[in-house]
């Protein structure tokens, strides 16, 4: 028998002992059966022109009184790298499929004016296009992820954007890009092609638009050392044939992610609730909403596996989130939301799932970074505050490129009115300098919960604790009490040998560093 196969034998009965004797309240953490790295890009965002994420939450223009770097807000930049997002997904979204990249070069005050049709039907005079989202990219020190026009667009015009963006040396549209003011060419990796190509994107069907990805896909090139990235417009939560006719049709050389939507909803589509006014039945459906994100990753990361049983391609989770109805008084189609705990909840038990299937999922975007949906910054005028999912965001960048650690538990239930879920979600790794670091959900909002940390084959030195967390689901910041919800050191934890006990305090998220 070869080393790797007893390898493989030893973590099977593992997986199995702890099976067998997982026990509620108790997490075991194999911290000698490291596995697949957690790819930084399940840390990304998702800024779209909508309401006022770019125009106002990014984008005020240099004449502006805010301060700002070439009309980029400073305020939202320096908030922004307190947590090394990793990619920027952009210019939709919807928009995406209905923008047209040449109206946004060259002199502003030139470019033309369109009607922002999905989004209130604003006009849209697109100060802000490729130059200016890639000069925002290189001041927040993240990777652009750029989606194409698929819906309206033709198969030329994403493949000379390509060109104009990444080209080095002497071509028309690098020539272009030069008589725009930039020289060098920029790496951009990220390509989608097509954005929700069932619905907004052009109401297609899986194999009409498996045809055209290969067509849009095969004109977008690689030019000099920048290698694309390209990623299908994938499936709507719950939609296998989606996957399947895309994974079955489309050559790998032509495919490296597939995207996945999926919002959670509390109520329904036409009656989503109130962001910041719910009941605890409505918080539980939220969880339990959430919750669903483990079975669609597991079925589709499934359904690729029979076509892709090396994982060669990235399921990337490129737009997950809260969606509510938005606060009164706003624009409908501003898509402008509060952000309370229960969103911080959300947020944590969503990055837990994506790590612990970090063998598939490759990516993934928050939807969206500025002043819309499920928020991580607000702002108001010359005003920013950051929402509580900002801060679980900020408390789990540890586990950005760092190896998983398996867990295996069994969560605690919670149970409202005969109805159950898992309080507790959880997820582990290790960096390069060798710290662990957990991080911990409790959904139970009237129970605090002993949990016991088996940490099977590691001797924790100094533990550092951080937990989120406030008296009242709806909890959130105000441009009034911007801090309201934010972290504070965590000590409710005690460790013996290679026990580590702690009390997760009731509706919290909780990060140790070990
Ligand atoms: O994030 C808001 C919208 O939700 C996006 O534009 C679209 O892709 C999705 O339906």
């Amino acid at each position: 028998m070869n080393k790797s196969t007893l390898f493989s034998i030893i973590v099977v009965l593992n997986a199995f002992q702890s099976l067998l004797f997982a026990q509620s309240n108790t997490i075991v953490l194999n911290a000698d059966l490291t596995a697949d790295t957690i790819s930084r890009h399940i840390y990304g965002n998702f800024s779209e022109h909508l309401g006022h994420c770019i125009y106002g939450g990014i984008w005020v223009g240099e004449k502006s009184t805010i301060p700002n770097t070439r009309g980029i807000r400073n305020d939202v930049v320096a908030a922004l790298k307190r947590l090394n997002i990793p990619n920027l997904r952009w210019p939709g979204g919807c928009f995406a499929d209905e923008y047209h990249w040449m109206d946004g070069i060259g002199p502003r005050e030139d470019r033309p004016q369109m009607i922002n049709t999905h989004w209130g039907g604003v006009v849209e005079d697109n100060s802000f296009g490729t130059h200016e989202f890639l000069d925002l990219c290189e001041q927040v020190g993240t990777e652009p992820y750029i989606c194409g026009n698929l819906g309206s667009g033709s198969v030329e015009e994403m493949s000379k954007w390509v060109e104009y963006i990444t080209f080095d040396g002497k071509s028309p549209m690098a020539d272009l890009r030069k008589q725009n003011g930039r020289e060098k060419p920029w790496k951009v990796k990220f390509w989608g092609v097509g954005n929700e190509n069932w619905g907004c994107g052009g109401n297609m069907t899986a194999e009409f638009y498996t045809d055209q990805y290969k067509r849009y896909a095969t004109y977008a090139r690689n030019y000099g050392n920048n290698r694309l990235y390209k990623i299908a417009g994938g499936p709507s939560s719950n939609d296998y044939h989606w996957t399947e006719t895309l994974m079955k049709n489309i050559p790998q050389n032509l495919m490296n992610g597939l995207s996945l939507h999926h919002y959670t909803i509390t109520g329904s589509w036409a009656q989503k609730g109130s962001a910041t006014r719910f009941t605890e039945d409505e918080y539980f459906s939220t969880m339990r909403n959430t919750l669903v994100m483990d079975e669609l990753v597991t079925r589709h990361s499934a359904v690729m596996d029979q076509y892709d049983p090396q994982k060669r391609i990235g399921l990337i989770v490129d737009e997950w989130g809260v969606w509510y109805d938005v606060e009164p008084g706003t624009n409908p189609g501003f898509l402008y939301q509060q952000n309370t705990l229960r969103d911080a909840l959300v947020a944590g038990v969503n990055l837990n799932i994506f790590n612990n299937h970090a063998d598939r999922v490759k990516g993934a975007n928050i939807a969206q970074m500025v002043n819309v949906l499920q928020a991580i910054i607000f702002t108001k005028d010359e005003k920013m505050l950051l929402t509580p999912t900002f801060y679980v965001f900020e408390m789990y960048k540890v586990h950005q490129d760092a190896a998983l650690i398996p867990l295996n538990f069994k969560s605690p239930d919670y149970t409202l009115k005969g109805k159950t879920i898992p309080a507790v979600t959880a997820s582990a790794s290790r960096d390069k300098g060798g710290m662990i670091h957990i991080t911990l959900t409790n959904a139970d909002p009237q129970k605090e919960i002993d949990m016991n940390i088996d940490l099977r084959g590691f001797k924790a030195g100094k533990i550092v604790g951080s937990v989120l967390t406030a008296k009242e689901l709806s909890a959130h910041n105000t441009f009034d009490n911007p801090e309201s919800v934010r972290t504070v050191p965590f000590n409710g934890y005690r460790l013996d040998k290679e026990i580590l006990t702690m009390k997760l305090p009731a509706a919290s998220i909780v990060m140790l560093e070990l």
